[in-house]
């Protein structure tokens, strides 16, 4: 007997799916939405035949090539370099250095390479692009610049010769003619990114799009934008200070755990290599309420200074005041001094602050916090030389961190000779002394210097 098939119809509008054909969508309420359903092709059939489906395993892989930018701290942002056809959208706050980094990157590409570098500039002038790729010392024979914000203008000189490598400043400062609207606006960012990336991909080159930020932090423009490109950078910085932070918020091509360390001088960006100095001063002298821990900042390890002061309040309330650590965590590792080391806590306020502005979200900062706390209160100084890594639980206990061996490592190089970690911690690496602590009680024991 043959299977009477049965008739579908799918609604337009939400995808609600029935067998009788009515003028109201049932899902949705919508009316005239209904639209007969294709018969779906059989699985085994629609496999063999399709030619877009593949074994992966059957498929041919191959690294991508990279160029490098002859930046090393972007280069390993990137995993590794620029990839011949993809597209990186990199945000910043204005004055950031996106424009001097970008500068950079095009012209040591174009010296070393020795290979055409086109960088489009919808944003300055000639005059004072050329000002500013002289005074970083970047200016090349193979360096082109583009001033104006027609996009198609400006593509069509990558006809003239093979470039390796073009940077569009900014994605929101083009037009491209056939859209309507202002530079900047949703349909013209879409229509200029779009077109980039056909650009890349068809002449197989790396591109770089600088893009705008909104208030709240995401780059200026639809959504979509971060979902068309491969790659999404993030340079940041804290207003007061000369460094800048690069990461990876999106990679095809590589992981999104590295940071880029940059410092903003007179001449441009110089890459910081010594990142644990950034936030260390090095300096031994002990002074109560002071802990030293190593961070992670995505796999990059990072010395950090936990400071502590308590101070004889005069308040019903004492103050907690925090600064680099989440306030309702600094409550919680106070709330757990006192009952599980028996030190009172609530006749002093109590400030914790992390040196040279850096923010703490890793677990790893409780042990180092629970210790600069105590310290603070006793006023009695942590052993020199030694540093903590431990996440605290509410009994006390202390719990192992991520990424140990690494960790310990930078420890060792910065000249620590004692970690304080938690006992069951899986430890290979043997350059540097451990105290094997199970209870934040125990870690304190003998580590607070009597005078
Ligand atoms: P810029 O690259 O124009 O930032 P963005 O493109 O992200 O808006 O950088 C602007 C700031 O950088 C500006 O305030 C001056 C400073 N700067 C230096 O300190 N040294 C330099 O060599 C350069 C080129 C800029
Ligand atoms: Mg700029």
């Amino acid at each position: 007997m043959a299977i009477k098939t049965i008739t579908k119809y799918i609604c337009s509008e939400c995808g609600h799916v029935t067998t009788t054909k009515t003028g109201k969508c049932p899902g949705c309420n919508a009316w005239g939405t209904l639209e007969e359903l294709p018969e779906a092709p059989k699985a085994s059939n629609a496999l063999k035949n399709s030619p877009h489906v593949k074994i992966i395993s059957s498929l041919d892989v191959k690294a991508p090539e990279r160029i490098s930018t002859g930046i090393e701290e972007l280069d390993r942002v990137l995993g590794g370099g620029l990839v011949p056809g993809g597209v990186t959208l990199i945000g910043g706050q204005p004055g950031i250095g996106k424009s001097t980094l970008l500068l950079q990157a095009a012209g040591s590409v174009a010296k070393n390479y020795n290979a055409p570098v086109l960088y489009i500039s919808g944003e300055e002038s000639e005059a004072q692009v050329a000002l500013r790729a002289s005074r970083i010392n970047t200016a090349s024979e193979k360096l082109f610049l583009y001033s104006g914000s027609g996009l198609e203008d400006a593509l069509s000189n990558l006809d003239r010769e093979k470039f390796s490598f073009f940077v569009l400043d900014s994605v929101q400062a083009m037009t491209i003619g056939n859209e309507t609207g202002w530079p900047g606006t949703i349909s013209q960012v879409r229509a200029v990114a779009q077109r980039v990336i056909d650009c890349a991909r068809e002449k197989n080159i790396p591109a770089v799009m600088i893009g705008h930020i909104t208030k709240d932090g995401k780059i200026a423009g639809p959504m979509l934008l971060e979902h068309m490109v491969d790659t999404v950078l993030n340079f940041s910085g804290e207003g007061y200070s000369s460094y800048r932070m690069l990461r990876a918020v999106k990679n095809r091509y590589g992981s999104t755990d590295e940071l880029g360390i940059f410092e903003m001088q007179e001449d441009g960006l110089a890459p910081v290599s010594d990142k644990s100095g950034l936030y260390w001063n090095r300096d031994d002298s002990a002074v109560a309420g002071v802990a030293m821990t190593i961070a992670l900042e995505g796999n990059t390890p990072l010395a950090a200074e936990i400071q502590t002061l308590a101070a004889r309040t005069v308040f019903p309330y004492p103050r907690r005041t925090a600064r680099g650590i989440e306030l309702n965590r600094f409550q919680l590792l106070t709330a757990v001094i006192d009952r599980r080391c028996n030190i009172s806590t609530n006749s002093h306020d109590l400030y914790i602050n992390v040196a040279g502005g850096l923010s703490l979200q890793d677990p790893s900062a409780d042990l180092p916090s629970c210790a600069a706390i105590a310290s603070a209160l006793k006023n009695l100084p942590l052993k020199a030389g030694t540093c903590w890594l431990g996440e605290v639980g509410l009994a006390g206990e202390i719990r192992p961190v991520t990424r140990i061996d690494l960790r310990l490592k930078e420890a060792a190089r910065l000249g620590f000779h004692t970690a304080v970690v938690s006992s069951k911690e899986k430890i290979k690496f043997a350059g540097i002394d451990t105290l094997r602590v199970s209870h934040i009680d125990e870690a304190l024991a003998g580590l607070l210097v009597k005078s």
